[in-house]
């Protein structure tokens, strides 16, 4: 989701410290885990000047041969998908398309006259994070492909002009997880396999399991689940990816927008954004557990990671509250030498935080069924980012660090529904809106865009400071950080790979550091096998192509050699829409990439009887988020 909502993504008004404060040595906190003190002399003149991107830290190994070997690619502002010379481009998985349950197929209709119905097992709307899991190797496996929110001017035919419970019914149905088998064609292009006993729609309504410590909460029941442990559905599901024992894990985003909050919502609402009203989605007229004056709790019981078997379309998917709750961005996960998971997560809001969770247990072999409660038993941290150029990871255990009942946290249970804030007590660092992780397979450094922040500096809002350092932060950037030790590690160095921004901007702060092609508000984030980074863009419809992005054209996906730290322009999207999600078969031959929302208008919300809309991709009709499937003319490696 792109729009920068001045009031609805910053609701945290607590008052622990920025890195300015944090940097005074009587304040600083002592990093745990032991920092030698020669690297952190060695980092610490180049955090202060906001490193450029060659700076490597300390461990990362250099790359043998050319990254990125393709011509890079203009900017664009045309209602099309370019590729570089040699790459080939294709549309598949279209909002509306069956997902293939055997023998309920129904045909996507161009006017939106679809039912709620057919919804149910149709590909949602609006695509994001997205994972492709191998069935055959190369050739055939199974996308799990996330739905983050609806167009509802787009999703009925004439829009919400009339608000009736098919609508809403509809709209839920076009949330959620779409899992298609797809198999590569005999010309070597890729095609949904329909029927297949393997396609299913997970949507906002469809029953899910709580686990972890704060399942049966008292603040997770509502009449209808007295027990706090079963919820309907999933909402605003974002970016996302795979575990290393074979299932998918999606994150609950902006969930607090469907809920309708009351006149004069409490502490703990206001911390979370709810508002009389919502956001517009106005479910709650038709679905009174999106009334938080009719079901208080209900909105604790999302913004959660789910889990979910693409393999077993039967599983009932888990929300693991042990992970922590939040505007979820992402949940990438890797593993700690003896095989314990560790998942970085972050909240997409104005000066929210970055989280670690390090499981309990090994992972065992076996996949899902062996591993069931691995994401329900662990430890739960908050970064923390120094001005000298360390971090740390403060635990979010009750008991531990202040967060104790006398401050609000009764038990675990209750300080995970309230993670923000136990994060705000702690003294997590307030970041420019964490969007994607990702871990480099060859240094072990994890990466995060950090998409924009207009809010910094100004007024009555914290103020730049190392890690987020510059005021009016339109143009966002790429921080990155190696564990001191494995991956879970309490302590951490950091700089930034780069600030995005465009050289020629007359803004100081909004020129960046960018060596190689202009990009602006970084978002989908993800490492290749071979160690090329992707970076994926999502400007707002409201305020592409002009302003400070006047020149970085359509929404964008680059790639970057992390050692050079040069940048280059890959592709570039339709008119007004965002790129996300990416996924790549294990041969890398094939890349998976998701077009969200092209043609969206400013409000987000289309005019359905405006004569030209802003984007007919891809089919010349109804603008449609779709899956793009991506592959060399020579069937070369991606990026070559
Ligand atoms: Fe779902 Fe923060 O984008
Ligand atoms: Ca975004
Ligand atoms: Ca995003």
């Amino acid at each position: 989701m792109a729009k920068d909502f001045s009031s609805m993504e910053d609701s945290n008004r607590s008052s622990n410290p920025t890195i300015h404060e944090i940097s005074d040595p009587a304040r600083r906190i002592v990093v745990r885990g032991g920092l030698s003190a020669a690297v952190s002399g060695l980092l610490a003149p180049l955090v202060a000047g906001c490193v450029g991107p060659q700076a490597a830290l300390p461990g990362m190994t250099a790359v043998s041969g050319p990254q990125i070997g393709f011509k890079g690619i203009a900017a664009s502002v045309a209602d099309t998908i370019v590729v570089p010379e040699g790459y080939i481009a294709t549309a598949m998985c279209k909002w509306g398309e069956p997902v293939g349950v055997p023998g309920n197929m129904p045909a996507f209709r161009d006017d939106a006259s679809n039912s709620a119905a057919d919804q149910t097992v149709q590909i949602g709307m609006h695509h994001d994070g997205m994972t492709y899991f191998p069935i055959d190797g190369s050739r055939r496996g199974v996308l799990a492909i996330n739905h983050e929110y609806t167009d509802d001017g787009l999703l009925h035919t004439d829009g919400i002009k009339t608000w009736t419970a098919e609508k809403v019914a509809k709209s839920i149905a076009g949330h959620g997880v779409s899992i298609v088998e797809v198999a590569q064609q005999s010309d070597g292009g890729w095609d949904m396999v329909r029927p297949s006993p393997l396609a299913r729609r997970i949507t906002t309504a469809t029953p899910m399991q709580i686990t972890g410590p704060a399942a049966g909460h008292a603040l997770m029941r509502t009449s209808d689940d007295p027990t706090g442990t079963r919820v309907l559905g999933t909402l605003n599901n974002c970016a996302a990816g795979p575990t290393p024992w074979g299932t998918f894990l999606t994150s609950e985003e902006n969930f607090i927008f469907y809920f309708n909050g009351p006149d004069k919502p409490d502490a703990h609402q206001t911390r979370w954004g709810l508002r009389k009203g919502g956001r517009g989605y106005r479910w709650h007229e038709h679905e009174p557990r999106f009334d938080a004056n009719r079901q208080p709790n209900e909105s604790n019981r999302f913004g959660w990671i789910v889990e979910i078997d693409p393999t077993d379309p039967t599983m009932t998917p888990v929300k693991h509250t042990a992970m922590g709750r939040g505007a979820h961005e992402c949940a990438t996960t890797t593993l700690t030498r003896d095989g314990r998971v560790v998942a970085y997560m972050g909240e997409d809001a104005r000066f929210e935080y970055i989280t670690k969770f390090v499981s309990r247990d090994r992972m065992q072999p076996g996949g899902y069924a062996a591993n069931r409660s691995l994401l329900d038993h662990g430890t739960l941290y908050v970064a923390r980012f120094n001005a000298d150029g360390t971090g740390s990871w403060v635990e979010l255990t009750a008991g531990k660090n202040g967060l104790t009942p006398q401050a609000g946290f009764a038990d675990q249970g209750e300080l995970l529904v309230k993670s923000r804030q136990a994060s705000d007590l702690a003294g997590g660092t307030k970041m420019d809106r964490p969007e994607w992780i990702a871990v480099d397979p060859k240094s072990g450094e994890v990466y995060c865009t950090l998409t924009n922040n207009s809010d910094r500096g100004r007024a009555g809002f914290p103020a730049a400071d190392a890690a987020n350092p510059r005021a009016r932060n339109t143009m966002g950037h790429i921080i990155r950080w190696k564990e001191s030790g494995d991956f879970d590690a309490t302590a951490f160095t950091w700089n930034h790979f780069v600030l995005a921004g465009d050289p020629s901007n007359e803004r100081p702060e909004a020129q960046g550091t960018i060596r190689g092609d202009l990009f602006a508000s970084p978002d989908g984030l993800w490492f290749d096998d071979r160690g090329t980074l992707w970076i994926q863009t999502d400007m707002a419809a409201s305020a592409m192509n002009k302003g400070d992005y006047a020149r970085v054209g359509n929404n964008a996906m680059l790639a970057a050699d992390v050692v050079t730290g040069e940048v280059r322009r890959f592709l570039v999207g339709p008119v007004n829409c965002e790129i996300t999600g990416i996924t790549s078969t294990p041969d890398l031959r094939t890349l998976f990439i998701n077009i969200q929302h092209p043609g969206e208008t400013p409000s987000e919300r289309s005019d359905p009887a405006a004569v030209t809309r802003f984007s007919k991709w891809p089919d010349g009709g109804r603008p449609r988020s779709a899956t793009v499937v991506i592959r060399k003319r020579d069937g070369g490696l991606i990026g070559t």
